[in-house]
């Protein structure tokens, strides 16, 4: 009953523009052997599967969206999660797929569309204002892109944050070891990634609490050290803010002035998500590294949230690789305590010995891992870098528009 509508609004879903871009890494993996299927994982996945875990720690309701694109998913596509609340889900060993957050919905008895019978459900994220999405949802919205079992014969697993289809919510990735013992020891400083850019949600830097709890003193996840809340008040390129706020003098002057206050929950269009273009998307002609240059979305995001992927080349600088396809899964963290992480270039040669997987090497980046000098210094050295380039502090209102102007240049 419930299948002939799912593949009918998935044809629908196919030929709509403002949809996701997946992760391009990903595209490269074989995925014709792991058909997707909405799930639950049964026998037939092999009796093999990993934790799917979502956890909404905002003060608001959320309404979480999970896409499948290879394996088994959890049979679940979206749901209504509570402040505080989380729902443990199963998907296949080898899933693919990403979980969203939708905001502020509001759907029909039956959750097959918006309450007032037109338009989108949701403020953010909303999937053909559905509430249980079939495929995907449109920008901006922060995603959590997962590959439990990528590269070198499906045995990597491959993750990140990505901010390439804009940013709605702050969010955070634990990584659940599940069945795997490969997993079992390896330390959450070096795999829960966080991105905080929503203003007010951002902790004073601290080397514990950080990302839902998963970091402790003994474990540190390596924090950005300079955008306190002042500057994520900011970041976002004003042209691309969802909602925008009234500017004084019919927004004629000044333009743009950051002074302005802007909403707590703003989504961030990226470039890509909306202009659709070869050049901000960098597909066509432009899926060329050399081509295809980053603007300033992608540098202000870059900015703000050091681990997530801003912009479609960032592969090396925003995915993350640990071992796959034995059972290992994530939590999705809807805003996460803490700060956004800088794990990847604090511990880029750890995480390489990691997934080249000697367990002999496994003691000494565990004791990597929890080094706070090691941490200590790369924060140190991202703030001196900021510093020699007069970024540091609040970006006065120069500054700001020296930025603005610049994207508008670039884009
Ligand atoms: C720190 O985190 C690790 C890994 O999650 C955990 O095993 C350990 O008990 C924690 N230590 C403290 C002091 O909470
Ligand atoms: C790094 O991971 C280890 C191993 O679980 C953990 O004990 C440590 O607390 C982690 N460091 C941070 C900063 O989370
Ligand atoms: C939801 O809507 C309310 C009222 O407009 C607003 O205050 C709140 O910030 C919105 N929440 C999100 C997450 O957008
Ligand atoms: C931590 O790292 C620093 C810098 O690499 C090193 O000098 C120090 O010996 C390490 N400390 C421990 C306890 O491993």
């Amino acid at each position: 009953m419930a299948f002939l509508p799912r593949c009918l609004a998935v044809l629908l879903l196919l030929g709509n523009t403002t949809a996701f871009h997946a992760n391009r890494l990903f595209q490269q993996f074989d995925t014709a052997s792991r058909p997707p299927r909405s799930g639950p994982p049964t026998k037939r996945d092999g009796g093999s599967m990993a934790p799917l875990k979502i956890t909404n720690n905002c003060g608001e309701t959320l309404w979480p969206g999970i896409g499948t694109q290879a394996g088994t998913g959890p049979g679940i596509g979206g749901f209504e999660l509570a402040p505080g609340e989380g729902v443990d889900l199963m998907v296949s060993a080898n899933w693919q797929g990403r979980v969203w957050g939708r905001t502020n919905c509001s759907f029909n008895a039956a959750g097959t569309g918006p309450a007032d019978g037109e338009g989108p459900s949701c403020d953010s994220g909303d999937c053909q204002g559905v509430l249980d999405c079939v495929a995907t949802g449109v920008s901006p919205a922060t995603l959590a892109e997962y590959d439990l079992a990528g590269g070198n014969g499906n045995r990597q697993c491959f993750y990140d944050i990505s901010l390439v289809d804009g940013y709605n919510l702050p969010l955070g990735i634990v990584m659940l070891p599940g069945s795997d013992p490969k997993l079992a020891d390896v330390p959450p400083n070096l795999t829960n990634a966080v991105c905080i850019a929503t203003a007010g949600y951002a902790a004073p830097p601290a080397p514990s609490g950080q990302n839902g709890g998963s970091g402790n003193t003994s474990f540190p996840i390596p924090w950005e050290p300079i955008q306190g809340n002042a500057q994520i008040a900011s970041w976002c390129p004003w042209d691309l803010l969802t909602i925008q706020p009234d500017k004084p003098g019919d927004g004629v002057y000044p333009y743009p002035d950051d002074h302005i206050k802007r909403p707590t929950f703003d989504p961030c269009g990226s470039g890509c998500a909306k202009t659709n273009s070869p050049q901000d998307c960098c597909t066509g002609e432009y899926s060329d590294r050399a081509k295809c240059v980053p603007n300033m979305y992608s540098h202000q995001s870059n900015k703000v949230c050091p681990d997530a992927y801003g912009f479609p080349f960032d592969d090396e600088s925003s995915t993350f690789v640990i071992p796959g396809g034995g059972g290992g899964g994530f939590e999705t963290i809807f805003c996460p305590e803490g700060r956004s992480s800088n794990i990847l270039k604090t511990f880029k040669q750890q995480l390489q010995d990691l997934t080249s997987a000697s367990p002999a090497k496994l003691g000494e980046i565990m004791q990597d891992a929890g080094n706070l000098t090691i941490i200590m210094e790369a924060a140190k050295k991202m703030s001196r870098g900021e510093r020699s380039r007069g970024e540091l502090g609040d970006m006065g209102s120069v500054g700001a528009l020296v930025v603005v102007i610049a994207w508008l240049v670039l884009s």
